[in-house]
C-alpha cells in the first residue's frame, strides 16, 4: 500500500531534539517500516551540503544480509548486543570523489536553482578558472575532513527524523577491524566509512532513563571571544523545559531496575560500572558540569553503597603524561597521585 502523509508521525522539531537519546536496547521482534527508513535516508539527502556535491552515501543492512557475520566481526565488543537487537544498520560513507568529480555540476545545479547570485558576487568565469580549480586541488586529507563533517550532519538529520517518528537510533563504533567495513562492501579507497548507525524500536522506555548530563551552557559557549561565557536568555531554561526540549536528567527513578530487567530478559549480566570514590567526588565538585539532583543523588548512593574500584596507579601516570603533552591542566581532571 502506498504511503500516505497521515502515516507519517511527525513530532515538532524542538521536542524531537529533546526526546533524542542514544538507544542501546531494541525490540528484536519489531522491524522498522521501510518507509520510515527511507524518510531517515531522505533527511540525510536534503541536509545542507557544500556546493551541493552530495558526498554522503549509505548502505542499509538487516540481519538477513550475507555479510552479517563479517559485519559483526568489525563492530566494537560493547556494540554487539545492540546490532543484534536492532532492526536495521545504516553504514554511512563519505564519497571523497564527490568533491573532485561533482564540484562543477553541484555548483551548476545551485546556479540553476537560483542560489548562486550576482548579488553575492558569484561570477561564472571566476568560479571556473579560480574557485573550482582551487577546491579541486585540495589534498584528499583536507577533503576527508571537510566532507566527513558534512556526513556527520547528514547523519544527525537522519537520526532526528527517526526520533520524530518514534524510531530509535544510536551511532556505533566499528573499530575492531580497521578497514573491515569497506572490505565487506568491496568499496574503493575514495569511500571513507564514516559511521555505523543502528536503528530500531527501543525496548527501553523512550526517555531511556532521562537526558544525559552535559557541560553547562556557559562552559561551552562564549560571546565575542573565548573565555567570555555566554548567558542563556532570561527564562529560557524553564521555557525549554515546558516544550520538552530540556527533559528530566538521567538517571530517572526506576532506570537501574529497567536496565536489570532487560539484562535478565536477554540472559546478560545486570548492573552498571562505576568509577572510584575519589574520582566521583572530584567530578561532582567540578563546576563545569551541569549536574542536577538525579545524578547527584545517584552519585551519593554509589558512594554510600557500592564497592568501588581503585584508580589503576600506572594508568594515572599515563593519563597525566598524555594530558600534559596536550597542554591540559591535569589538576582539575585527574585525582591526586
Ligand atoms: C560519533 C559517535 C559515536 C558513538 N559511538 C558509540 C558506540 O560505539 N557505542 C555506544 O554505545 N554509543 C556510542 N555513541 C553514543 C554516545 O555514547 C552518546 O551520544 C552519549 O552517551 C550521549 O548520550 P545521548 O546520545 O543519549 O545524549 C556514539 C555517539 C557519537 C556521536
Amino acid at each position: 500500500m502506498a504511503v500516505k502523509a497521515s502515516d507519517i508521525p511527525d513530532l515538532p522539531t524542538l521536542q524531537t531534539i529533546g526526546n533524542r537519546r542514544s538507544y542501546r536496547y531494541y525490540d528484536p521482534n519489531r522491524t522498522v517500516e521501510d518507509y520510515k527508513i527511507d524518510i531517515m535516508l531522505n533527511a540525510a539527502r536534503i541536509a545542507s551540503c557544500q556546493g551541493n556535491i552530495n558526498c554522503t552515501e549509505a548502505v542499509v543492512v538487516t540481519k538477513d544480509s550475507d555479510l552479517w557475520d563479517e559485519i559483526e566481526e568489525c563492530v566494537s565488543g560493547f556494540n554487539v548486543q545492540i546490532i543484534n537487537q536492532s532492526s536495521h544498520l545504516i553504514f554511512w560513507f563519505t564519497n571523497l570523489n564527490a568533491w573532485y568529480g561533482r564540484a562543477i555540476d553541484g555548483l551548476s545545479t545551485l546556479a540553476l536553482s537560483g542560489a548562486l547570485t550576482r548579488y553575492h558576487g558569484w561570477n561564472y568565469e571566476f568560479s571556473m578558472t579560480q574557485t573550482i580549480p582551487r577546491l579541486m586541488s585540495f589534498p584528499v586529507e583536507r577533503t576527508d575532513d571537510l566532507l566527513r563533517f558534512e556526513t556527520g550532519q547528514h547523519v544527525s538529520q537522519a537520526m532526528l527524523a527517526g526520533q520524530a517518528m518514534g524510531v530509535g537510533s544510536i551511532l556505533i563504533a566499528f573499530g575492531r577491524k580497521p578497514g573491515g567495513i569497506q572490505k565487506a562492501f568491496g568499496l574503493p579507497s575514495h569511500y571513507s566509512f564514516t559511521w555505523g548507525h543502528a536503528v530500531g524500536y527501543p525496548l527501553e522506555d523512550m526517555a531511556a532513563g532521562g537526558q544525559r548530563v552535559r557541560l553547562k551552557f556557559e562552559a561551552l559557549f562564549n560571546n565575542e571571544e573565548m573565555g567570555k561565557p555566554r548567558k542563556m536568555a532570561d527564562g529560557l531554561e524553564d521555557a525549554l523545559k515546558e516544550i520538552g526540549f530540556f527533559q528530566e536528567q538521567a538517571p530517572t527513578p526506576g532506570r537501574f531496575e529497567e536496565i536489570d530487567a532487560l539484562a535478565e530478559q536477554f540472559g546478560r549480566d545486570p548492573g552498571v560500572i562505576s568509577w572510584p570514590e575519589k574520582d566521583i567526588k572530584r567530578l561532582m565538585a567540578d563546576d563545569d558540569w551541569d549536574f542536577g539532583p538525579n545524578i547527584r543523588a545517584r552519585a551519593q548512593h554509589v558512594l554510600d553503597n557500592e564497592d568501588l574500584p581503585e584508580y589503576p596507579p600506572e594508568i594515572l601516570e599515563t593519563f597525566r603524561k598524555i594530558m600534559t603533552e596536550h597542554g591540559i591542566d591535569t589538576s582539575k581532571l585527574l585525582p591526586d597521585a
